[in-house]
């Protein structure tokens, strides 16, 4: 009984301090701008939905509009709206599907370092290679499918030869 009391009442004496320390921190999460809350909590797009007849020429499209948004304008809402559902990571940090990879990088994407060197399409999988400030120099392989990347691959990967 005693130590719960004691730790209870603790709680209780640092939380006012604590709350008044912890201000600009949680300020981000009941921002007091719209454009606050932007840049703290990107919009979750819907996952792309695969239709089975989609063209090389409209993956090689779909393919050029991701490396876009995600490694040059680095808006990761609209990188992710070509993430499938049911996306495969071969990342080990990562769960497979959308959500766990929406989860890691969502939150730190837009303030990421990223220098963009290269990207490669060859139907049907999709290079990006460049420099992150975090991760170092990456080259990540997309399989896309039906229009989307339904699988990804950033460990060991080569860029492909001319
Ligand atoms: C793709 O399939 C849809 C129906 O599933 C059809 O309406 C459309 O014309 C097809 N497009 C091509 C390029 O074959
Ligand atoms: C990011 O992409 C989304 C979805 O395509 C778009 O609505 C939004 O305006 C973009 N954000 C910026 C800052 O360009």
């Amino acid at each position: 009984m005693h130590i719960p009391t004691l730790f209870t009442t603790t709680l209780l004496l640092l939380l006012p301090t604590t709350t008044v320390l912890a201000h600009p921190v949680t300020s981000s999460t009941s921002p007091s701008s719209p454009l606050e809350a932007r840049q703290s909590r990107p919009t979750k797009p819907k996952p792309c939905v695969s239709i089975a007849n989609t063209t090389e020429a409209q993956h090689l499209a779909n393919h050029a509009k991701f490396t876009d948004a995600f490694i040059v304008k680095k808006n990761i809402t609209a990188a992710f709206e070509f993430i499938r559902q049911d996306y495969i990571n071969h990342n080990p940090a990562a769960q497979n599907g959308f959500d766990s990879a929406w989860n890691i990088l969502s939150p730190i994407w837009s303030s990421q370092s990223i220098t963009p060197l290269r990207n490669t399409y060859r139907h049907p999988q999709g290079w990006l290679n460049y420099r992150s400030g975090s991760f170092g120099e990456v080259v990540d392989r997309f399989r896309w499918d039906g229009g989307c990347i339904a699988e990804h691959w950033d460990q060991g990967e080569r860029y492909p030869t001319k």
